[in-house]
């Protein structure tokens, strides 16, 4: 490359970071389940995180809001960066962090209770107080989550009276209600029909943008359809981290290669 004077090149395929993860260790106890782990989330994009079963991708995607933090016995090492600040700091606080840092389970977990508490139970926590104002906030996060239509006029039922891909969107609804910037989803779909499935793709590819997403999946085509970037995780090391059209077309390691075109896990 021909340089002129010392300017840099202009690096416009640079994406923002969102999350910077900086030689992080995870240990249960004294098993080490990650190792050395460094990665930087890509602000208003969609990461997908695959892997083999017990490869850490669960445990990964716990430390993003410290959700390990309620596994005795477990200890981290290393630096998480959100947004500047080190989610690990002694002055963070944890419940802060995890209304910046959503999260999104594989068997979905509504409360035993209506559908709107379960979508106003996060503001009401950070105080909203106001009948207007959540009636507003559980609209919002419901159309937001693509099930408004659906409940709109039975928001009084159990959320546990939901089929089980709508009792995914409410969980969504929930995790929007206190407005992240983040949402972390871990196998989101696996428990779901296709049908269901799909909506939680379309549902992923609509709010891509607006939040930074990171999601665990099993299914490479899922992982290649809703992702930007993709990482692959094996026996706890973080193996490659890429573009997601480059991860499956043209990986760089062996055991990428070897893993998205199923010749194991
Ligand atoms: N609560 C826990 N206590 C002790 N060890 C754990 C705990 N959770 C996970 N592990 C161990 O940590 C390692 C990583 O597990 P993790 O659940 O993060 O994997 P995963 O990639 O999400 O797997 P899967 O695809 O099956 O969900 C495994 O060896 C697992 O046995
Ligand atoms: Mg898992």
């Amino acid at each position: 490359m021909v340089m002129i004077g010392n300017q840099t090149p202009p690096q416009i395929d640079e994406p923002e970071i969102e999350i910077d993860v900086q030689n992080l260790d995870f240990y249960y106890g004294k098993h080490q389940a990650l190792h050395d782990i460094c990665i930087s989330v890509p602000k208003g994009m969609v990461t997908a995180l695959i892997g083999p079963s017990g490869c850490g991708k669960s445990t990964f995607l716990r430390t993003l809001n410290r959700m390990n933090d309620i596994i005795g016995g477990t200890r981290v090492e290393g630096k998480i960066v959100i947004q500047s600040q080190d989610i690990y700091a002694p002055n963070i606080d944890v419940v802060m962090l995890r209304k910046r840092v959503g999260m999104v389970f594989q068997k979905p977990n509504p409360f035993p209770k209506s559908i709107f508490e379960n979508v106003a139970y996060g503001p009401r926590i950070h105080g909203i107080k106001n009948r207007a104002q959540l009636q507003e906030i559980v609209e919002r996060s419901l159309v937001r989550a693509a099930i408004w239509d659906e409940v709109k006029d039975r928001l009084h039922i159990s959320g546990l009276e939901l089929s089980g891909g709508q009792q995914q969107r409410l969980c969504i609804a929930r995790a929007l209600a206190v407005d992240p910037d983040i949402l972390l989803m871990d196998e989101p779909a696996s428990a779901l029909d296709p049908r269901s499935t799909q909506r939680i793709e379309d549902l992923i590819a609509e709010l891509r943008g607006d939040y930074t997403i990171v999601i665990v999946t099993h299914n490479m085509q899922q992982a290649a359809r809703v992702s930007d970037y993709t990482a692959f995780f094996y026996e706890g090391h973080l193996i490659e981290f890429d573009k997601t059209e480059r991860i499956f077309t043209k990986p760089n390691s062996k055991q990428t290669e070897d893993y998205i075109t199923g010749r194991f896990g």
